[in-house]
């Protein structure tokens, strides 16, 4: 399959290493055509690999992942264009982190309302599905037990999204699927947590289990 990687982040290289590694064809967007990261991730990653602008990567990818700093995330994905956005799946793995007044970062969107909506809304004709904004990077291709949430409006990719996550290491029941995309709230409202959990474990590779799921 063809994916269009918009981001050029940890998070994206490790998302379109993976893919690559499974014989997908990835191009990694971002806002200028010649970015330094861009270009390290093709030469790293090989055949089947390539980048260009934000626009380029949603018009290559037949599913496209957002993985952009979520604070820039509508501008980023404006860029890429509703066009090459419409009828298709858009992963949406960033989180509305907002670190202008330091650490620990703030939520520019919580509690009535989340990024994942705020995509919806503003690509109405894509498929958007929340995964994998709840662990590390590191965690998403190399699952450590737990599991993954999922959400969005659209049944179809939701199961589609299932499958690519099959692929990285997570088999169907590890994957949760929380409903709609207003489901986003929770998981990007976890991010707090997270950010305590790691402070207090010392390491960021750690997951979310659910115990007494039936
Ligand atoms: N790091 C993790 O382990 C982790 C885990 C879960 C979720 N997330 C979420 O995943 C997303 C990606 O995280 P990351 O750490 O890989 O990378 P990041 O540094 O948060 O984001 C990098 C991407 O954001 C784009 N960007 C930055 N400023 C922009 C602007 N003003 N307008 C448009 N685009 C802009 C960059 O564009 P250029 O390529 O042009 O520089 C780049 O592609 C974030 O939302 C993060 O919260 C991260």
């Amino acid at each position: 399959m063809r994916i269009g990687m918009i981001g050029t982040g940890t998070v994206g290289a490790t998302i379109a290493t993976k893919l690559v590694e499974l014989a997908h064809e990835v191009k990694m967007g971002a806002r200028a055509a010649a970015n330094e990261k861009a270009a390290a991730w093709v030469e790293a990653a090989g055949a089947g690999a390539s980048a260009g602008t934000f626009a380029d990567a949603a018009s290559f990818g037949e599913l496209v992942f957002n993985c952009t700093a979520g604070v820039h995330s509508l501008d980023a994905l404006a860029a890429a264009g509703e066009e090459n956005l419409a009828g298709k799946i858009l992963v949406d793995v960033a989180n509305p982190l907002d670190f202008s007044r330091g650490m620990p970062p703030a939520l520019s969107v919580c509690n009535t309302d989340s990024l994942g909506e705020q995509i919806q809304r503003a690509h109405p004709d894509a498929r958007v599905v929340k995964a994998l904004n709840t662990m590390n990077a590191a965690v998403m291709t190399n699952p450590v037990g737990g599991v993954v949430f999922v959400c969005g409006d659209d049944a179809d990719a939701k199961g589609e999204v299932t499958q690519l996550l099959g692929m990285f290491g997570w088999p169907p029941e590890r994957v949760v699927d929380l409903g709609g995309i207003d489901a986003a709230r929770g998981t990007e409202m976890y991010l707090p947590l997270w950010l305590s959990l790691w402070g207090a474990l010392g390491s960021p590779d750690f997951n979310i289990a659910i115990v007494g799921r039936p």
